[in-house]
């Protein structure tokens, strides 16, 4: 017999998996009861694992600098208007040293795939990993810094990388193709983040939710690529324009969505680390706050030099003060506190 939508949640608790029909049955049928069954039970399960916790990571935003010229990002390389900034390495341990002050034990560093630390150059990343080691060494260290070859992945977590976030950003291979040139594949995405598996990575990857062209469907294949992989970590956010890019002209992402897919990721994956992402709370004062209702439990804050956070703009408007900043630490526990969550001072690994 065909299972109801409230019937698919619950096999989806139960099973932990789905068919791609089976998730496309539940979007195409969502409505405002379903979003909140979804809701309470991806709570319900976050606590049973995490209790009220919710944890930090210290966001460096080390390149804007990218040889890719994807359709929808603001640094994309064929972005002129784009003002280009490189970190050096002791900018980027001066925020691993303020960050630690604030509380932060994972420091995540993030960039565009920037030429600097490629290639021949991949060990420039391999050496800043061990001075963060070697400086903090109860920090967990999260790399998201695109695409590499086996041998840097490997390297890097000889190093001590623990972490690595690569979002697939959509799981349909046609989609792919409207949001990436030719140069990147959705295939080539995917064997990356199998071998960040492999290699012992707490691996996290995810997608844009309302990108320009996707359907529900591509959204039921996001979700049985995420089973299939069994990422650690999961980040999804709505799409948003970047005046400066081809897509530019496009509509944002619904939050409304964004939300029952967090809510449905955390009934999937009952232990992911889920974060409350900027472009939610961008597009969404109260967007945060949301998330965690729909079972998220990780914020990253950002921990970049000010005078750089500007420029890191992958979407307009992109939040970067006021509590997505790393020093407004304690107005965001005030506000996490009054939905009954705790922020903490801790690596906040998989369990
Ligand atoms: N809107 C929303 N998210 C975006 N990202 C990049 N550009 C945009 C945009 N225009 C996301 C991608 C990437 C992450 C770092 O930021 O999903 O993986």
């Amino acid at each position: 017999m065909v299972k109801n939508r409230y019937e698919l949640i619950q096999k989806l608790e139960a099973e932990h998996r789905l068919s791609a029909e089976e998730y496309q049955t539940i979007l195409d049928e969502r409505d405002d009861a379903l979003t909140k069954a979804a809701a309470q039970r991806a709570e319900e399960l976050c606590r049973k694992t995490y209790g009220n916790q919710v944890f930090i990571r210290g966001l460096i935003e080390v390149s804007n600098y990218c040889k890719n010229n994807c359709y929808y990002c603001g640094i994309r390389c064929g972005n002129q208007k784009a003002e280009r900034y490189r970190l050096t390495g002791e900018e980027i341990l001066d925020s691993c040293e303020a960050g630690w002050q604030l509380g932060f034990r994972t420091f995540v560093l993030q960039g565009g795939e920037d030429p600097w630390y490629r290639g021949t150059h991949a060990g420039r990343v391999t050496e800043l990993v061990k001075k963060i080691k070697k400086a903090y060494p109860q920090c967990a260290v999260t790399l998201s810094l695109g695409e590499y070859e086996e041998a840097d992945y490997q390297a890097f977590r000889a190093a001590g990388a623990d972490r690595y976030l690569l979002r697939h950003e959509t799981a349909d291979a046609v989609h792919y193709g409207k949001l990436h040139p030719a140069e990147l594949n959705l295939e080539h995405r995917k064997q990356c983040l199998y071998t960040l598996k492999k290699l012992g990575f707490q691996t996290g990857s995810g997608f844009m939710v309302g990108s320009p062209g996707q359907t529900n469907a591509h959204l039921a294949k996001d979700l049985v690529f995420l089973q299939e992989l069994q990422p650690e970590m999961v980040g999804i956010g709505p799409f948003i324009p970047h005046q400066d890019t081809p897509l530019g002209d496009q509509a944002a992402g619904s939050v409304e969505l964004t939300l029952f897919l967090v809510s449905l990721i955390r009934i999937m994956l009952p232990h992911a680390l889920i974060p409350a992402t900027t472009a939610l709370g961008t597009l969404m004062e109260s967007g945060r706050e949301k998330a965690m209702l729909c079972g998220a439990n990780v914020i990253m804050p950002n921990l970049s030099p000010t005078d750089v956070r500007k420029k890191y703009t992958l979407y307009d408007n992109k939040l970067c003060t006021g509590d997505e900043a790393a020093e407004s630490l304690r107005h965001l526990t005030e506000r996490m506190a009054a939905i009954g969550r705790e922020v903490v001072c801790a690596r906040g690994d998989f369990t």
